[in-house]
């Protein structure tokens, strides 16, 4: 009979958990990796974390399909929030000067330009969602079962937050995998598909740990969609139920302000507004992507204000569902994601943002939004918009950080951005001339479902509304605007 190690045998105290409980003694008397180790692997997976935060943002504009750019918006974030937690640990572990912005491998960069570049939506899933990311937790995996618990207790707690969001990532692809890439796609794509192998295997794998494949030089790389260099697409794409996306015909600040109309109505009026903030993302993911040779901390906390405003969007998604309405109806706009996109350097769009969300701020902004939600009697309104309020003011902030520095002072910032947005004259006529919308009046269409649904005759009176947004700046300057924030 083998006789029983000391480690086995040992005993804590009155047999309390051992080691503050992240493991026996056992566990962590066996060695694992060194710290120079686990600072090359968590810097390949800080790495990851940033090309799949960089490749995810870049998608979201040109995205057509709601459910996708919104779930683009919400792994985009999650991995700006890893790259900062990796960014902190390695800065924790003697690495100065910490090298995070090199390229660990040049395949591993090949790999993930080639996601980038896909141009196809279903390669694009294909790529990021069911080779890379799978790929990046199972080395994440391996790093957490290798190295000691005890001495490297802070990284295994980062990763095994990075890991468990990874899993949650996992489980939407496979459901949206599952809907939109049928067996003939995945056959078509099996090419490229092995391409991705092929770099990986060249890169020695996510964490460098296989023996990487030697190539003469970086240019023998195997390429298929990145042998160009990428292009941002800045046109904002909607799916089939955005079915009049230039329509301006209802103007929803100009009713909500109204004092004639109930705040039941008003809370309607609020959800085509949230709805319509999906033009946000779109916006804000062309200045993240257009601007280049910031500090992380801009990148980690655009992204948060774009993730913010997708979630804006969804929830007034949840509202109209949950009142009964047809959101199809409210024609959602994508006019001002697409004119800023299209006429505006990023830090003009940037200071466009800047100076509608200060105006959001006051009175007339999103207090009174989240009064009208309260007066309204319906407590999902007012959930929805408290919410609402609070993530405003995070943004405020954020533009105080990230924005408002680039000029002399705030005056100066918010003069930038009004001049810009006032250099965008209205094309309320232009798109109507060129057949794009009829600017149909949808407001009693939506109204009067809202009423079916809570069994109530509609009031004449907000039936009867009928103001565009013709010849408006389409800001709060005047009460008159037709934007998102
Ligand atoms: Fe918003
Ligand atoms: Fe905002």
């Amino acid at each position: 009979m083998p006789t029983p190690t000391p480690l086995a045998g040992y005993k804590s105290y009155k047999n309390l958990p051992q080691l503050a409980g992240l493991c026996t003694v056992e566990e962590a008397a066996r060695p694992g990796l060194s710290v120079e180790e686990c600072v090359r692997r968590l810097k390949r997976f800080h790495y990851c974390f940033k090309r799949l935060h960089q490749i995810l943002t870049a998608r979201i504009t040109a995205e057509p399909i709601y459910e996708l750019k919104t779930g683009f918006a919400h792994h985009a974030y999650l991995c700006a929030e890893h790259v900062s937690a990796l960014r902190t640990r390695i800065g924790e572990m003697r690495e100065p000067p910490l090298g995070l912005e090199d390229v660990p491998h040049p395949a591993l960069e090949a790999f993930f330009d080639e996601i980038l570049n896909a141009p196809m939506t279903e390669e694009l899933l294909w790529g990021a969602y069911t080779t890379a990311i799978p790929a990046l937790n199972r080395s994440i995996d391996d790093y957490r079962g290798e190295t000691n618990p005890l001495s490297d207790a802070p990284s295994r707690r980062v990763l095994r937050f990075a890991s468990l969001e990874l899993e949650d990532i996992g489980r939407w692809s496979w459901e949206v995998v599952f809907n939109l890439v049928d067996t003939a796609k995945q056959g078509a794509m099996r090419p490229w598909s092995r391409i991705l192998e092929e770099l990986l295997v060249a890169a020695g794998g996510i964490d460098g740990q296989s023996q990487p494949v030697a190539y003469a030089s970086g240019s023998d790389l195997p390429r298929r969609y990145s042998a160009k260099p990428y292009q941002y697409d800045p046109v904002p794409r909607r799916d089939e139920r955005f079915s009049d996306p230039w329509n301006q015909g209802v103007n929803a600040e100009s009713f909500l302000y109204n004092e004639k109309f109930p705040a039941r109505a008003k809370a309607l009026m609020m959800l085509y507004k949230r709805l319509r903030e999906i033009d946000v993302p779109e916006m804000m993911a062309s200045i993240i992507t257009q601007t280049p040779g910031k500090p992380w901390g801009y990148y980690r906390d655009m992204t948060r204000q774009l993730w913010d405003e997708a979630r804006h969007a969804m929830m007034g998604e949840v509202g109209f569902v949950a009142f009964g309405v047809d959101w199809t109806k409210a024609k959602i706009t994508l006019n001002w994601s697409y004119r800023l996109n299209t006429e505006c350097t990023p830090l003009e769009a940037h200071g466009v943002l800047y100076f509608i969300e200060q105006g959001l701020m006051p009175k007339t902004g999103k207090r009174y939004e989240f009064e009208v939600a309260q007066e309204s009697g319906l407590p999902l309104m007012a959930t929805l918009q408290d919410f609402d309020w609070a993530d405003e003011v995070l943004h405020s902030q954020i533009g105080r950080v990230w924005y408002v520095p680039e000029f002399g002072g705030l005056k100066e910032s918010l003069d930038y951005g009004d001049a810009a947005w006032s250099r965008i004259l209205s094309n309320w006529s232009t798109v109507k001339e060129q057949g794009l919308t009829k600017h149909e009046n949808w407001w009693p269409a939506v109204y009067e479902m809202a009423c079916a649904a809570e069994g109530v005759q509609p009031d004449p009176v907000v039936l009867a509304f009928d103001e565009t947004y013709e010849g408006k700046r389409a800001d709060l300057k005047d009460v008159s605007e037709g934007v998102s924030g």
